[in-house]
């Protein structure tokens, strides 16, 4: 009887353990998606963009972070449907804008662009949604610069209309907020504090501008900010408002790993949303874990993309394949109303 029950115990074990790994690896699917896309229509799609990617990183490692976090404001603003890129929306291509939108100094518009421009020579015109396109990119970023890789789920299309300046400010996260707006406005969208903290450590590549930060320095010093550090920054940013930037990283400013919690341990993160995720009580641990088991940091990340990378997109026959990404299919639509922009530099940071 014992030994039995014993069995039916470790057999439940074994059935539990691989329903723990099926899930590993399988994270969910929104309907609509698939991973395996574009296998048929376009076998190619990810060596190409991967083979471009890895000249363009290399030349300027700095755009690694600038397409990852292209796909993050996509994806925050009315869900990954390529909006960020279009002409007129409110993150949108700074060159294109006639009526000097806000602007949150994104870049790797052109990048974007390009592959788009490869895929589709490849694949015929109307094949692959910059909005996928956008996802891969991103993915290939981070793995470019040392980080974890992983599947994308594919299938997004293209959203047909662009954000306000409103909905845009509305939704992403102000690099002056402590963490419990950062929880906030993460838990609205379905992230808990895990997820927030691996979203956060993406800040282990990228810059950041003075305007984002001086705060903490000027006129009195957040007594979060370690003082030599503190010293270094001013040197940077000798007023609030100099037009300068630093790495937000400083450890490893351009390669994708877990020092950007070792910083937040040391009182060396440069924004206020950083620095408090070691401050507050509900992530301070979270933080930890990161810092000291980078494996850790990696999977939790991965399980956040693909989660952020599925956020209210477009699938089957909804929205479009834009024949060009900054541009709908259809130019009539086109809302001509753009509204007039302050400027948008306090949101640049996530
Ligand atoms: C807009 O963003 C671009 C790209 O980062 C930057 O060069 C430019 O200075 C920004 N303009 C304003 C007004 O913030
Ligand atoms: C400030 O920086 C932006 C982008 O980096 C640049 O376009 C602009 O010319 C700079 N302004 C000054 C006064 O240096
Ligand atoms: C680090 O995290 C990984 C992934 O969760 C785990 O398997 C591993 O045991 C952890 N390592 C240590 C030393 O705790």
């Amino acid at each position: 009887m014992a030994s039995k029950m014993t069995l039916l115990a470790s057999v439940l074990v074994v059935m539990l353990m691989h329903l723990q790994s099926l899930e590993a690896q399988q994270p969910n699917l929104v309907k609509g998606l698939s991973w395996k896309y574009y296998e048929s229509s376009c076998p190619k799609l990810e060596s190409i963009i991967r083979k471009q990617l890895e000249k363009v990183i290399k030349k300027d490692v700095g755009l690694a972070a600038a397409l990852l976090r292209m796909h993050f404001h996509d994806c925050f603003v009315q869900g990954c449907d390529g909006s960020v890129l279009l002409d007129g929306s409110a993150s949108g291509p700074v060159d294109s804008e006639k009526t000097a939108p806000p602007n949150l100094s994104l870049r790797g518009f052109d990048v974007i662009e390009d592959l788009r421009r490869r895929v589709h020579k490849e694949c015929g015109a109307g094949s692959v949604s910059c909005a996928d396109i956008t996802a891969i990119v991103a993915r290939d970023s981070i793995v470019l610069t040392g980080g974890p890789t992983y599947s994308v789920p594919l299938g997004r299309r293209d959203g047909l209309s662009f954000a306000t300046r409103d909905a845009t400010l509305a939704n992403l996260p102000s690099p002056f907020v402590p963490t419990d707006n950062l929880l906030r406005t993460l838990a609205a969208k379905n992230f808990d504090a895990t997820d927030a903290v691996a979203l956060s450590g993406a800040h282990t590549i990228g810059i950041a501008h003075c305007s984002s930060f001086t705060r903490r320095l000027y006129p009195t010093q957040d007594t979060t900010l370690d003082k030599t550090f503190a010293t270094t920054l001013k040197g940077v940013c000798p007023a609030p408002n100099t037009n300068a930037s630093t790495f937000m990283d400083l450890r490893s400013p351009n390669v994708f790993d877990n020092k950007y919690f070792v910083d937040l341990m040391n009182k060396q993160g440069l924004l206020t949303s950083d620095q408090d995720l070691y401050t507050d009580k509900r992530t301070r641990n979270i933080v930890t874990s990161f810092a000291v088991n980078q494996t850790l940091f990696f999977e939790k990340f991965v399980n956040v993309m693909i989660k952020m990378g599925q956020m209210e997109v477009l699938t089957g026959t909804q929205g479009e394949v834009r024949n060009k990404c900054s541009v709908q299919n259809s130019n009539d639509l086109l809302i001509s109303s753009v509204v007039e922009g302050d400027n948008m530099d306090s949101v640049e940071s996530f």
